[in-house]
C-alpha cells in the first residue's frame, strides 16, 4: 500500500534532529508531488529532487553517525537500506543526479520516482527509523 507522505505526530521518533530532518525531508517530498501534479515549471521539479536527494544523503549520514555512536545493534541492516534506497534512485536516473539529467526524464518516470521516495520515506520512519528512536532514547539521547 502506498503511504502519502504526511507529516504528523505518528512520525516523531523523539530525537529532535532526526525530527527536524524527517519533517523537512516529509515536506520536500510533498512539495514535490505537488509540483508534478501541478505540472509546474521542469526546471522547478528538477530542482526540487535534487534538493530532496541532497536533504536525505545528509539525513542518512546524521543518522549512520547517531547509529555508530551508540553502537546501534541494527546499524548494518538500517545502513543496508539507506544504501540501497540511494542505489534505487541512482540506477533510476542510471547516473549520479545533475538537473540537466533529471531533465531528460518523462514525466512519468518523475511522478513514479517522487511517489516511489514519498511512500519510502514514510515506511522507513515508521518502522525502522521509529526502532532506531527508541534504542537512542533509552540511551539517553532526545
Ligand atoms: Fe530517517
Ligand atoms: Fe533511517
Amino acid at each position: 500500500m502506498v503511504k502519502n507522505p504526511v507529516w504528523d505526530s505518528r512520525c516523531l521518533v523523539h530525537i529532535r534532529k532526526m525530527d527536524r530532518q524527517h519533517e523537512t525531508l516529509v515536506i520536500s517530498a510533498i512539495r514535490l508531488q505537488e509540483a508534478l501534479r501541478e505540472y509546474s515549471n521542469p526546471q522547478e521539479i528538477d530542482q526540487l529532487f535534487s534538493d530532496l536527494i541532497k536533504k536525505t544523503r545528509v539525513h542518512f549520514q546524521t543518522e549512520e553517525t547517531l547509529m555508530q555512536t551508540y553502537d546501534y545493534p541494527h546499524y548494518t541492516s538500517h545502513k543496508k537500506l539507506h544504501d540501497l534506497l540511494l542505489q534505487q534512485v541512482e540506477d533510476s536516473q542510471n547516473t549520479q543526479m545533475t538537473i540537466a539529467q533529471l531533465h531528460q526524464q518523462s514525466w512519468i518516470d518523475k511522478q513514479e520516482l517522487a511517489d516511489f521516495l514519498g511512500d519510502w520515506l514514510m515506511t522507513h520512519i515508521l518502522e525502522e527509523d521509529n526502532k532506531l528512536g527508541v534504542f537512542l532514547r533509552q540511551h539517553g539521547l532526545q
